[in-house]
């Protein structure tokens, strides 16, 4: 059997000192295989981000071990991250935004300008080549920072609310293109969203974290067939029951973090 691609085991991660001391995770353990879709769901607060950014390496955990890729060869960069905004580099245009991670292994224009195409293609950014973010909408930039992360081919995709800034029409349009992108790649995702139904729609396996600090409290298997297509899941009789029953998960976490705040 292949090993998972991640492994969480036992990350705990606290923030501040003494009096102000935040548990951003206890004791978070959560393996996902390679190919799979996994989305993380919580209340705010819970330690999505930490957790996001514990496998990214851009914060270290203080207990508790994380494999990443274990005995990947080290010519594909090992992760890419998408973000709710601010990801794309606004001096450059946008193929060279999305040729970005090829650029940086060393790949010649040429080379980049042909591999980027079918990306620029699939999002319908292709007439847009040449313009820079600042020309672009909301849905547009995130698509390009879609096709960015794919572009690179890590070894696994860390997304992080990425479509929450963007309105509920141009949302389900970028859950479509990403589940486009996704199934013909089938890389490693971890996807973190407040939706539940954006879960729904994408992932393998749903995991709900429970309120401050951030633990799994329940994974959910999602065995919707792919192909997928958002929009029509979302008139499934299944969809609605699964809603529902997540939501019962969710509802008390969310509950809870609002006391904290609160408090
Ligand atoms: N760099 C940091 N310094 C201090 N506190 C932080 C830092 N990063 C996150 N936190 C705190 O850790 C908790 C979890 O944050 P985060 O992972 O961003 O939650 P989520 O993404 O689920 O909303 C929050 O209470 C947050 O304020
Ligand atoms: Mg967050």
């Amino acid at each position: 059997m292949t090993p998972p691609k991640i492994r969480m085991q036992g990350l705990t991660k606290a923030f501040g000192e003494r009096g102000k001391r935040v548990v951003a995770l206890d004791d978070f353990t959560l393996s996902v295989a390679d190919g799979e879709f996994v989305c993380l769901v919580g209340p705010s607060g819970c330690g999505k981000t930490t957790a996001l950014r514990i496998v990214a390496g851009l914060e270290t955990a203080d207990s508790g071990t994380l494999e990443v890729a274990p005995g990947a060869d080290r010519k594909q960069p090992q992760n890419a991250m998408v973000f709710q905004e601010h990801g794309l580099f606004p001096w450059m245009t946008v193929v060279d935004n999305v040729a970005y991670g090829l650029e940086m292994r060393g790949v010649r224009k040429r080379a980049r300008r042909e591999q980027v195409e079918p990306f620029l293609e699939m999002i319908g950014l292709a007439r847009f080549r040449h313009h820079y973010p600042r020309q672009l909408s909301g849905g547009m930039r995130q698509r390009v920072s879609l096709a960015r992360a794919f572009v690179a081919d890590p070894e696994i995709l860390l997304m992080d609310e990425p479509f929450a800034a963007l309105d509920a029409q141009n949302t389900l349009m970028l859950q479509d293109e990403l589940l486009r992108i996704w199934e013909g790649s089938r890389k490693t995702v971890l996807y973190v969203t407040h939706g539940i139904d954006e879960a729904l729609a994408l992932g393998d396996r749903i995991v709900v974290m429970t309120a401050q600090p951030g633990r799994v409290k329940a994974i959910v298997p999602v065995d919707f067939p792919r192909p997928r297509s958002a929009a029509e899941l979302r008139g499934d009789p299944k969809f609605g029951a699964l809603q529902l029953s997540i939501w019962r998960m969710l509802e008390d976490e969310v509950r809870a973090a609002r006391a904290q705040a609160e408090a």
